[in-house]
Protein backbone atom coordinates (compact mmCIF):
# COMPACT_ATOMS: atom_id res chain seq x y z
CA UNK A 1 0.00 0.00 0.00
CA UNK A 2 1.22 3.09 -1.09
CA UNK A 3 0.83 5.06 2.73
CA UNK A 4 3.03 2.20 4.18
CA UNK A 5 5.65 2.80 1.76
CA UNK A 6 5.26 6.24 2.89
CA UNK A 7 5.62 5.48 6.44
CA UNK A 8 8.43 3.41 5.90
CA UNK A 9 10.23 6.35 4.02
CA UNK A 10 9.47 8.91 6.54
CA UNK A 11 10.59 6.89 9.27
CA UNK A 12 13.87 5.95 7.63
CA UNK A 13 14.48 9.91 7.05
CA UNK A 14 13.61 10.20 10.71
CA UNK A 15 16.11 7.78 11.56
CA UNK A 16 18.52 9.27 8.88
CA UNK A 17 17.72 12.82 10.53
CA UNK A 18 18.79 12.01 14.15
CA UNK A 19 22.12 9.93 12.59
CA UNK A 20 22.98 13.26 10.61
CA UNK A 21 23.00 14.33 14.20
CA UNK A 22 25.25 12.56 16.05
CA UNK A 23 28.48 13.63 15.68
CA UNK A 24 31.31 11.14 14.55
CA UNK A 25 33.81 10.52 17.56
CA UNK A 26 36.59 12.40 15.70
CA UNK A 27 34.20 15.32 15.63
CA UNK A 28 33.68 14.67 19.32
CA UNK A 29 36.69 14.66 20.04
CA UNK A 30 38.25 18.02 17.96
CA UNK A 31 34.93 19.49 20.03
CA UNK A 32 36.37 18.65 23.42
CA UNK A 33 39.39 19.62 22.79
CA UNK A 34 38.16 23.18 21.27
CA UNK A 35 36.38 23.70 24.36
CA UNK A 36 39.53 22.91 26.26
CA UNK A 37 41.68 25.02 24.06
CA UNK A 38 41.36 28.44 26.14
CA UNK A 39 42.78 27.22 29.14
CA UNK A 40 45.07 24.58 28.26
CA UNK A 41 48.52 26.00 27.62
CA UNK A 42 47.97 26.73 32.02
CA UNK A 43 47.96 23.24 32.66
CA UNK A 44 52.24 24.08 31.53
CA UNK A 45 52.23 26.59 34.23
CA UNK A 46 54.75 25.83 37.44
CA UNK A 47 51.97 24.19 39.24
CA UNK A 48 49.96 23.19 36.44
CA UNK A 49 49.59 19.33 35.81
CA UNK A 50 51.57 19.38 33.18
CA UNK A 51 54.42 21.14 34.29
CA UNK A 52 57.04 18.43 34.02
CA UNK A 53 55.70 17.21 30.77
CA UNK A 54 57.92 19.38 28.32
CA UNK A 55 61.19 19.10 29.86
CA UNK A 56 60.70 14.87 30.04
CA UNK A 57 59.49 15.35 26.31
CA UNK A 58 61.84 17.86 24.94
CA UNK A 59 64.71 15.35 26.88
CA UNK A 60 63.48 12.73 25.42
CA UNK A 61 63.42 14.02 21.55
CA UNK A 62 66.93 15.66 22.50
CA UNK A 63 67.99 12.31 22.47
CA UNK A 64 67.24 11.20 19.36
CA UNK A 65 67.12 14.24 17.14
CA UNK A 66 70.27 17.04 16.44
CA UNK A 67 69.79 20.81 15.40
CA UNK A 68 68.17 21.28 11.97
CA UNK A 69 66.68 18.52 11.88
CA UNK A 70 62.97 17.78 11.02
CA UNK A 71 60.55 16.64 14.23
CA UNK A 72 56.45 16.50 13.97
CA UNK A 73 54.85 17.42 16.82
CA UNK A 74 51.31 15.13 16.13
CA UNK A 75 47.90 16.38 18.59
CA UNK A 76 50.46 19.46 19.61
CA UNK A 77 47.70 20.96 20.98
CA UNK A 78 48.18 24.80 22.26
CA UNK A 79 52.06 24.02 20.79
CA UNK A 80 54.26 24.31 24.12
CA UNK A 81 56.57 21.59 22.96
CA UNK A 82 56.53 22.14 19.14
CA UNK A 83 57.63 25.83 20.15
CA UNK A 84 60.51 24.39 22.54
CA UNK A 85 61.75 22.22 19.81
CA UNK A 86 62.06 25.52 17.72
CA UNK A 87 63.93 26.88 20.50
CA UNK A 88 66.00 24.18 20.23
CA UNK A 89 67.20 24.51 16.68
CA UNK A 90 64.99 21.54 15.44
CA UNK A 91 62.82 22.61 12.34
CA UNK A 92 59.04 22.06 14.16
CA UNK A 93 55.88 21.27 12.86
CA UNK A 94 52.94 21.14 14.22
CA UNK A 95 49.66 19.54 13.59
CA UNK A 96 46.06 19.12 15.08
CA UNK A 97 42.65 18.47 14.68
CA UNK A 98 41.41 21.28 16.82
CA UNK A 99 41.75 24.77 15.37
CA UNK A 100 40.82 26.53 18.58
CA UNK A 101 43.86 24.65 19.96
CA UNK A 102 46.19 25.39 17.04
CA UNK A 103 44.59 29.16 16.76
CA UNK A 104 46.21 29.48 20.42
CA UNK A 105 49.63 27.55 19.43
CA UNK A 106 50.23 29.94 16.35
CA UNK A 107 49.31 32.93 18.65
CA UNK A 108 52.22 32.66 20.88
CA UNK A 109 54.62 31.56 18.21
CA UNK A 110 55.57 35.47 17.63
CA UNK A 111 58.64 34.83 16.13
CA UNK A 112 56.83 31.85 13.23
CA UNK A 113 59.13 29.59 14.12
CA UNK A 114 56.65 26.77 14.05
CA UNK A 115 55.11 24.97 10.94
CA UNK A 116 51.42 24.91 12.02
CA UNK A 117 48.84 22.20 9.81
CA UNK A 118 45.34 21.85 10.60
CA UNK A 119 44.60 18.09 10.41
CA UNK A 120 40.65 17.19 9.45
CA UNK A 121 39.22 15.49 12.51
CA UNK A 122 38.50 12.35 9.77
CA UNK A 123 41.99 12.30 8.77
CA UNK A 124 42.83 8.78 7.48
CA UNK A 125 46.75 10.57 5.34
CA UNK A 126 49.00 12.77 6.43
CA UNK A 127 49.80 15.96 4.75
CA UNK A 128 53.41 14.90 4.48
CA UNK A 129 55.41 13.20 2.06
CA UNK A 130 56.98 10.08 3.36
CA UNK A 131 60.36 10.44 4.98
CA UNK A 132 59.86 13.23 5.60
CA UNK A 133 60.76 13.73 10.27
CA UNK A 134 63.71 12.71 11.92
CA UNK A 135 60.99 12.48 15.21
CA UNK A 136 57.88 12.49 15.74
CA UNK A 137 56.01 13.13 18.73
CA UNK A 138 52.31 12.16 19.80
CA UNK A 139 51.44 13.12 23.44
CA UNK A 140 48.76 12.21 25.05
CA UNK A 141 47.08 11.54 21.16
CA UNK A 142 46.63 7.71 20.48
CA UNK A 143 44.26 7.27 23.50
CA UNK A 144 41.53 9.09 21.49
CA UNK A 145 41.97 7.93 18.09
CA UNK A 146 39.53 5.57 15.98
CA UNK A 147 42.15 3.57 14.55
CA UNK A 148 45.75 3.22 16.17
CA UNK A 149 47.03 0.73 13.53
CA UNK A 150 46.09 3.65 10.82
CA UNK A 151 48.04 6.26 12.84
CA UNK A 152 51.12 4.54 13.50
CA UNK A 153 51.02 3.46 9.97
CA UNK A 154 50.83 7.14 8.66
CA UNK A 155 53.76 8.42 11.78
CA UNK A 156 55.90 5.18 10.51
CA UNK A 157 55.59 6.67 6.75
CA UNK A 158 56.52 10.23 7.51
CA UNK A 159 59.30 8.93 9.43
CA UNK A 160 62.69 8.79 7.82
CA UNK A 161 64.28 4.82 7.79
CA UNK A 162 64.84 4.87 11.77
CA UNK A 163 63.48 7.82 12.85
CA UNK A 164 62.33 7.75 15.80
CA UNK A 165 58.55 8.06 17.08
CA UNK A 166 58.06 9.29 21.08
CA UNK A 167 54.56 8.71 22.20
CA UNK A 168 52.51 8.74 25.59
CA UNK A 169 50.13 6.72 26.17
CA UNK A 170 47.67 5.83 29.73
CA UNK A 171 48.90 2.93 31.29
CA UNK A 172 45.65 0.94 32.46
CA UNK A 173 47.88 -0.39 35.61
CA UNK A 174 48.19 2.74 36.95
CA UNK A 175 45.64 3.37 39.83
CA UNK A 176 44.39 6.93 38.92
CA UNK A 177 43.13 4.94 35.79
CA UNK A 178 41.38 2.63 37.50
CA UNK A 179 39.47 5.26 39.27
CA UNK A 180 38.95 6.38 36.01
CA UNK A 181 37.22 3.81 34.49
CA UNK A 182 35.27 3.44 38.20
CA UNK A 183 34.54 6.96 37.92
CA UNK A 184 33.31 6.63 33.72
CA UNK A 185 31.38 3.72 35.07
CA UNK A 186 29.36 5.50 37.41
CA UNK A 187 28.60 8.36 35.81
CA UNK A 188 27.19 6.85 33.28
CA UNK A 189 24.58 6.01 35.20
CA UNK A 190 21.16 7.73 33.34
CA UNK A 191 20.17 9.70 36.55
CA UNK A 192 24.21 10.89 37.28
CA UNK A 193 24.02 11.33 33.35
CA UNK A 194 21.42 13.78 33.05
CA UNK A 195 22.61 15.28 36.56
CA UNK A 196 25.69 16.50 34.99
CA UNK A 197 24.25 17.86 31.86
CA UNK A 198 23.85 21.17 34.22
CA UNK A 199 27.12 21.02 35.44
CA UNK A 200 29.52 22.23 32.17
CA UNK A 201 32.81 20.69 33.81
CA UNK A 202 31.87 17.89 34.80
CA UNK A 203 29.83 16.89 31.19
CA UNK A 204 33.31 17.86 30.04
CA UNK A 205 34.67 15.17 32.27
CA UNK A 206 32.38 12.68 31.46
CA UNK A 207 32.90 13.50 27.96
CA UNK A 208 36.57 12.79 28.39
CA UNK A 209 36.17 9.31 29.92
CA UNK A 210 33.93 8.75 26.82
CA UNK A 211 36.47 9.09 23.92
CA UNK A 212 39.43 8.37 25.79
CA UNK A 213 38.63 5.46 24.37
CA UNK A 214 41.85 3.47 24.00
CA UNK A 215 42.99 2.31 27.15
CA UNK A 216 45.66 -0.57 26.56
CA UNK A 217 48.37 -2.56 27.89
CA UNK A 218 51.95 -1.71 26.99
CA UNK A 219 52.04 -4.93 24.84
CA UNK A 220 49.18 -4.14 22.87
CA UNK A 221 50.30 -1.19 22.12
CA UNK A 222 54.03 -2.39 20.82
CA UNK A 223 52.51 -5.50 18.91
CA UNK A 224 49.92 -2.78 17.08
CA UNK A 225 53.43 -0.70 16.43
CA UNK A 226 55.19 -3.52 14.95
CA UNK A 227 51.94 -4.63 12.62
CA UNK A 228 52.16 -0.47 11.39
CA UNK A 229 56.06 -1.43 10.55
CA UNK A 230 57.33 0.45 14.21
CA UNK A 231 59.80 -1.63 16.48
CA UNK A 232 60.29 -0.91 20.32
CA UNK A 233 63.42 1.24 19.91
CA UNK A 234 64.23 0.91 23.97
CA UNK A 235 62.58 -0.18 27.29
CA UNK A 236 59.42 1.85 27.62
CA UNK A 237 60.16 4.14 30.80
CA UNK A 238 57.77 5.72 32.60
CA UNK A 239 58.72 7.94 35.86
CA UNK A 240 57.87 5.96 39.00
CA UNK A 241 54.15 5.83 39.57
CA UNK A 242 53.12 8.03 36.33
CA UNK A 243 50.01 6.94 34.57
CA UNK A 244 51.54 7.73 31.27
CA UNK A 245 53.76 5.97 29.64
CA UNK A 246 55.84 7.18 26.99
CA UNK A 247 56.62 4.12 24.16
CA UNK A 248 59.83 4.54 22.07
CA UNK A 249 59.27 3.33 18.47
CA UNK A 250 61.81 3.29 15.63
CA UNK A 251 60.89 3.35 11.68
C1 LIG B 1 45.35 15.70 25.47
S1 LIG B 1 45.64 16.86 24.18
C2 LIG B 1 47.43 16.88 24.16
C3 LIG B 1 47.98 18.12 23.50
C4 LIG B 1 49.51 18.19 23.46
N1 LIG B 1 50.07 17.07 22.75
C5 LIG B 1 50.04 18.23 24.88
O1 LIG B 1 50.65 17.23 25.29
O2 LIG B 1 49.84 19.25 25.56
C6 LIG B 1 45.27 15.88 22.75
C7 LIG B 1 45.40 16.68 21.45
O3 LIG B 1 45.37 15.77 20.36
C8 LIG B 1 44.53 16.29 19.36
N2 LIG B 1 44.05 15.14 18.59
C9 LIG B 1 43.16 14.20 18.96
N3 LIG B 1 43.00 13.27 17.99
C10 LIG B 1 43.85 13.64 17.00
C11 LIG B 1 44.15 13.08 15.73
N4 LIG B 1 43.56 11.97 15.29
N5 LIG B 1 45.07 13.71 14.96
C12 LIG B 1 45.68 14.83 15.40
N6 LIG B 1 45.42 15.42 16.58
C13 LIG B 1 44.52 14.82 17.37
C14 LIG B 1 43.46 17.04 20.12
O4 LIG B 1 42.79 17.99 19.32
C15 LIG B 1 44.28 17.67 21.24
O5 LIG B 1 44.79 18.92 20.88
Amino acid sequence: MWWCSAMRRRRSGLRKGVADQVPSHAEEVRQLFDAKAATWSEKYAPEGRLAGRLAQLAGAVGHHATSGERVLDLGCGTGELARYMAFMGLHATGCDISPEMLSHAAAADQSGAVGWVQLDPNWRTLPFDADTFDVVVAASVLEYVDSPDDFLRECARVLRPSGILLCTVPDPAHPMRWLEWLAGKTLALAPLRAASENWPRLSRYLAYLRISRQRRPVGWWHATASHAGLTAALPTHAPPRSPLRILTLSA
